[in-house]
């Protein structure tokens, strides 16, 4: 049998299979049930700074209206008096996952202000947390803010975090980044020990007969693991780092390819949430099959096998191909 283990953000880890960061963390039961179907790692769902502030201002309204949730918002008052009321339950929901099983547990973490970022990470740390993961899900809107500030921006907090948290810090990116190899790069430098390619932004569509903007949340298809494909094979060897790939691992062969890109391990969301958590035991049967048919002994071995700078056409990957794609319709 072919050996599955990889290492990723320093953890060993029994195979490169992890739960991507998803509702299935959210009750302990289900992230028992994706240990026990033989995930190598949990990343939780994100705590999202907005919703701690959110809930500190619906709170304050809430109490200064004297509305009939009166007593029920008391209940949630935080002996301090201040708002810091959002976190705990979250964290204590990460404590209890931890204690529940006994694969690596990661945090996951939005924040909005420096000041955010950095005390979740801590609290994330505090509560047990293995690594700790960074998504920086921002949407540009504003013609006045330069791409360049941004980054820089991401790259101080990944410094600022990494000086303040011990556990390894994983960052999660959007496909949306104009020089991608240097924004790595900086990331790496910063203090990164791994980066998540990529985050799915999901887009509102149009409902037309009512004239309203409706959220539209779309699972993946194996289709879409080729843009973290192209890049992970891009930056394997020349930015060096542990990639995680997430977006369109559905099967043993989706896995296989993010691995031969150079992939440490593949994160899957929409493939549990779909067609249920036990669809990992069989990737992972399915995997090793393939793995022996194919006359590897392990996992180690394919990792970055078919990056750009393993293969003979590294050209592939990159722009010369597009008119050769193109004429070839
Ligand atoms: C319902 C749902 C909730 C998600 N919640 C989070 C989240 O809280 N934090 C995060 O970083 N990613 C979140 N994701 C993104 C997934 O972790 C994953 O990166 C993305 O869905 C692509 O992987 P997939 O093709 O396996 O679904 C969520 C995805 C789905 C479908």
């Amino acid at each position: 049998m072919a050996d599955l283990k990889t290492k990723y953000l320093g953890l060993e880890l029994k195979n490169p299979l992890v739960a991507s960061a998803s509702p299935l963390s959210r009750k302990v039961e289900t992230a028992v049930a994706l240990e026990e179907a033989g995930v190598s790692a949990i990343v939780m769902y994100s705590l999202f700074e907005e919703q701690i502030i959110q809930e500190g201002l619906k709170l304050d309204r809430d109490l200064s209206r004297g509305i009939e949730t009166y007593a029920e918002a008391l209940d949630f008052f935080p002996q301090t008096g201040d708002y810091s009321i959002g976190p705990e339950k979250y964290l204590d929901h990460l404590a209890r996952v931890k204690l529940a099983v006994n694969i690596p547990v990661i945090g996951s973490l939005n924040g909005v202000t420096p000041g955010g970022w950095v005390e979740y990470a801590q609290k994330i740390e505090s509560a047990g947390a293995d690594a700790v993961e960074l998504n920086l899900y921002y949407l540009a809107t504003d013609p006045a803010t330069p791409s360049s500030e941004l980054e820089a921006m991401y790259v101080e907090l990944v410094n600022l975090i990494r000086n303040q948290v011990q556990i390894p810090l994983a960052v999660k990116l959007s496909p949306f980044i104009t020089s991608l190899p240097n924004f790595a790069k900086q990331l790496v430098e910063a203090g990164a020990d791994g980066l998540v390619l990529f985050n799915r932004f999901y887009q509102p569509d149009f409902d037309l007969e009512e004239l309203v903007v409706t959220p539209n949340l779309v699972l993946s298809n194996s289709n879409e693991l080729r843009l973290p494909l192209r890049w992970i094979a891009i930056l394997f060897g020349q930015v060096q780092t542990d990639y995680a790939l997430t977006s369109g691992i559905h099967t043993n062969e989706d896995m296989v390819k993010a691995l031969m890109a150079g992939a440490s391990v593949t994160m899957v969301a929409s493939e549990f949430l779909q067609n249920g958590i036990e669809r990992a035991a069989k990737i992972l049967t399915d995997t090793e099959t393939w793995l022996d048919e194919h006359e590897y002994d392990s996992v180690a071995q394919m990792i970055g096998s078919m990056s750009q700078k393993s293969v003979e056409q590294p050209a592939e990957f990159e722009r010369a191909n597009y008119v050769k794609v193109l004429n070839s319709y």
